[in-house]
């Protein structure tokens, strides 16, 4: 899990607000919560005198972390697309005179050629695959962190921690529940609807935005959006799938390892999404606000398959995260990663 102490002392050396707030006092919209920062820089195992590099510097604070990780022997190259967000990080860092961070603006999906060889990356931007790009940058027996998506359609990423091996290239050791916003090309101007991975879109009755992420609706733009109007202007309900106890991150999990192509990724308009089933004529999807039950439009089909998805979960001893095992598949640009349940 890594050693926690050196971040708790980071953490008490670097004041939040200075990076999180603007002068004003409101918050950096890319900011992260700081305790999912914690987590994952314990999780990255920083050391003195290793070099880093981040990709998504945000509000420059996971980055003012990192340089208390490193220290002045260690560096950290920092990549953000929002060239405002590296301008604003150098200007903070430099002024508390951190000097061993470099700023970069340009897409993280390609690292920092020419900065390398990187001895730890860490991600807060998820990328459909790992980039291969990264796993050139690094040094022997490095660590990646970062989230990546599980399964086809957009939305069902958890994070990644490998070590590339200079032989064997990166091997996954474990995944944990998490996930960032989309990697994505340019400053975005929207945060409802992902920058990438949506299939089908269309705006209900009221003005709200609907959007799928499946291997069907890929396949099928014209289905894919019957099943948004249905579930946009038809009667929607909640219905009760899990029991009181019972963990949808944990549901989620055993699906993302199960049935990855047979997911379907719902946004139901404004920040309301959900992972479960959809076809033609309608979805079952769980979401943030209320994850033991489900949100059900249209046909029963989808209801009935979430249904039979939680009876095998429970007939399978309700497996979690901490059952999930990450594969890594050499493709096109970089390493699929999958999910498969350890010990079955
Ligand atoms: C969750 S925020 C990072 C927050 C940061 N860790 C902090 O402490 O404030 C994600 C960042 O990733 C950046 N990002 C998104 N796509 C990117 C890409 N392709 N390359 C580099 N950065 C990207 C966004 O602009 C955003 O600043």
């Amino acid at each position: 899990m890594g050693d926690h102490s050196n971040v708790t002392a980071a953490l008490a050396a670097v004041d939040e607000d200075y990076y999180t707030l603007r002068p004003d006092g409101s918050l950096v919209t890319q900011s992260t919560a700081a305790g999912a920062i914690v987590e994952t820089l314990g999780r990255l195992d920083v050391r003195t005198g290793m070099r880093v590099l981040e990709i998504g510097t945000g509000s420059g604070f996971s980055g003012a972390l990192l340089s208390e990780l490193v220290g002045p022997q260690g560096s950290v190259v920092s990549v953000d697309v929002v060239a405002g967000l590296s301008e604003r990080a150098r200007e903070l860092h430099g002024s508390r005179g951190r000097t061993n961070v470099d700023l970069v603006t340009g897409d993280g999906a390609l690292g920092a050629p020419g900065h390398g060889d990187f001895d730890r990356i860490v991600a807060w931007t998820t990328p459909r695959l790992l980039p291969g790009v990264w796993v050139e940058q690094v040094a022997r027996g490095a660590v990646i962190v970062t989230p990546v998506e599980l399964a086809p359609s957009v939305r069902t990423a958890a994070i990644l921690r490998a070590r590339v091996d200079p032989e064997r290239g990166p091997e996954g050791e474990y995944l944990f529940a998490g996930r960032y916003v989309e990697m994505h090309g340019e400053e975005l101007d929207q945060w409802l609807v992902p920058p990438r991975g949506v299939d089908a879109l269309v705006c209900a009755r009221d003005g709200r935005e609907l959007w799928i992420s499946a291997p069907w609706a890929t396949e099928d733009g014209e289905a894919a959006r019957r099943a948004l109007k249905v579930v946009a202007d038809g009667d929607t309900a909640r219905v009760r799938v899990l029991e009181p106890g019972e963990s949808a991150v944990d549901l989620t999990a055993y699906l993302y390892a199960r049935h990855p192509e047979d997911i379907s990724v719902v946004g139901l308009g404004g920040p309301a999404w959900g992972v479960g089933s959809a076809d033609a004529d309608g979805a079952a999807v769980f979401t943030a606000a209320d994850a033991g039950s489900a949100v059900h439009g249209g046909g029963p089909a989808p209801l009935e398959r979430v249904h039979a998805w939680v009876a095998e979960w429970r007939e399978a001893g309700r497996p979690g995260y901490a059952d999930l095992w990450p594969v890594l598949t050499r493709t096109d640009g970089g390493w699929r990663v999958r999910a498969e349940l350890a010990g079955v």
